[in-house]
């Protein structure tokens, strides 16, 4: 009998390429998404992309906030577990509207944990953020840096208590009191590194709502003409060209990592374990652009600016935690990367609402 997991978020980005690779894996699936940040042409495309698996998903417009709605699902089927991405991740929205931030990131997920508790499902993997490393003091970042989030985005992934929000629990600290006092519950806390990249197909890929925040969205938009140039936030860093360097993931490897810890889960070992997803290599913003340039044969024109406020110099992970641990490794190479960005750009220049799209 397969297994069903719980996917929230799962009409997202890195949601529906998990989703793709659960079911091709053997997984059932069911999805809750209130589309607030993505359309369910995603959830079809996935269906046609899981061919012989396509009545293995299911699928729910849902609000984790509805709690009804959630305990109603939850009554219909035995999860084996949870996979939880449904949140908010706009920095800076979550810096001008930061009770927006805590209601749907904190209150959804408590909402979520107690349904789980109630129904005797206790299994949970989360997407965390290497935004709770900050600016670290030193690469590559081991799961045991000190968490340094500097933004209301980033403190809903993690812990941080400053003088009036002293006692204030937030989602990681949430997860890890939540095991010490049940130790049924089984928790993995997967920190994000820099997902980009799409489904080698084509079919599935990022399609942020108004301005990307992002570089390769941003990126890709110039390619496709929707905008003039990348604006490049700071080329004064110490670094090879100047330009901030990040570990860019590719996401069907990140989708992997999830396939990963879900087996983990079942260790008996497992309480809460942190785990970083990242390919433990720097790229530059340039080499990014570089990269893209050659596999696009699009020009990338470039507008260098001052730095952008809160961005740190060199982020990239320590992999071996992950390696060891959960048997998982990062497949694709920032020329996978682009190449698979520029098919899923160039088939669908508007998104998910390319007017051509299949
Ligand atoms: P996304 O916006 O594409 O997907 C999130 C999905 O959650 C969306 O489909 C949205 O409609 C849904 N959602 C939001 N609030 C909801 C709610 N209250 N109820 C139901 N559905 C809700 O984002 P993504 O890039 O796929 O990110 C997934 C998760 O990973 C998020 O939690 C994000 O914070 C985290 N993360 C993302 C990155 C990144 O760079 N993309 C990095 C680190 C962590
Ligand atoms: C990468 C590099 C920018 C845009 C953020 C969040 C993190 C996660 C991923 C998740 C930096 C530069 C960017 C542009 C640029 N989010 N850049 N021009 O800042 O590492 O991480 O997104 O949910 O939590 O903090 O990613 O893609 O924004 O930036 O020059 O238009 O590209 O300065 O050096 P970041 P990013």
């Amino acid at each position: 009998m397969s297994k069903i997991i719980l996917v929230t978020g799962g009409a997202g980005y890195i949601g529906s390429h998990t989703v793709l690779q659960l079911l091709l894996g053997g997984y059932k699936a069911v999805v809750v998404d209130n589309l607030d940040n993505s359309s369910d042409v995603s959830i079809k495309r996935v269906k046609e992309l899981a061919r012989e698996y396509v009545n293995n998903l299911s699928f729910h417009q849902v609000d984790l906030r509805d709690r009804p709605a959630i305990e109603k699902i939850f009554a219909q089927t035995k999860f084996e577990a949870v996979i939880h991405f449904a949140g908010l991740k706009a920095v800076g929205e979550s810096v001008s509207e930061p009770l927006l931030y805590h209601d749907n990131n904190v209150i959804g997920t408590v909402i979520l944990l107690e349904v789980m508790s109630a129904h005797g499902c206790k299994n949970l993997i989360f997407s965390s953020s290497a935004t709770v490393y900050g600016w670290p003091k030193e690469v590559p970042c081991t799961e045991e840096f000190p968490l340094t989030a500097v933004n209301p985005y980033g403190r809903t992934k993690c812990h941080l208590i400053i003088s009036d929000m002293v006692g204030q629990l937030f989602v990681e600290e949430i997860c890890r009191d939540l095991h010490n006092s049940d130790s049924k519950w089984k928790i993995i806390l997967l920190r994000y590194f820099n997902p980009v990249g799409a489904h080698p197909s084509g079919h599935i890929g990022e399609d942020p709502r108004g301005t990307p925040n992002n570089l390769m969205p941003f990126v890709q938009q110039v390619a496709v003409g929707r905008r003039s140039a990348l604006t490049v936030f700071g080329n004064d860093y110490s670094t090879k060209d100047g330009t901030g360097v990040r570990d860019y993931i590719h996401v069907v490897d990140l989708a992997d990592g999830h396939i990963a810890a879900l087996r983990k889960l079942s260790d008996p070992k497992i309480g809460c374990e942190v785990y970083n997803l990242g390919t433990g290599k720097g790229t530059s913003v340039l080499e990014m652009v570089s990269a893209f340039e050659k596999a696009s044969g699009k020009k990338i024109p470039l507008k260098i600016v001052g730095r952008r406020p809160g961005d740190a110099e060199v982020v990239y992970a320590s992999t071996k935690k992950a390696e060891t641990e959960l048997k998982w490794k990062a497949k694709y190479g920032i020329e996978e990367i682009c190449r698979d960005q520029w098919n899923w750009a160039s088939k669908n220049p508007y998104g998910y609402g390319s007017s051509h799209s299949k």
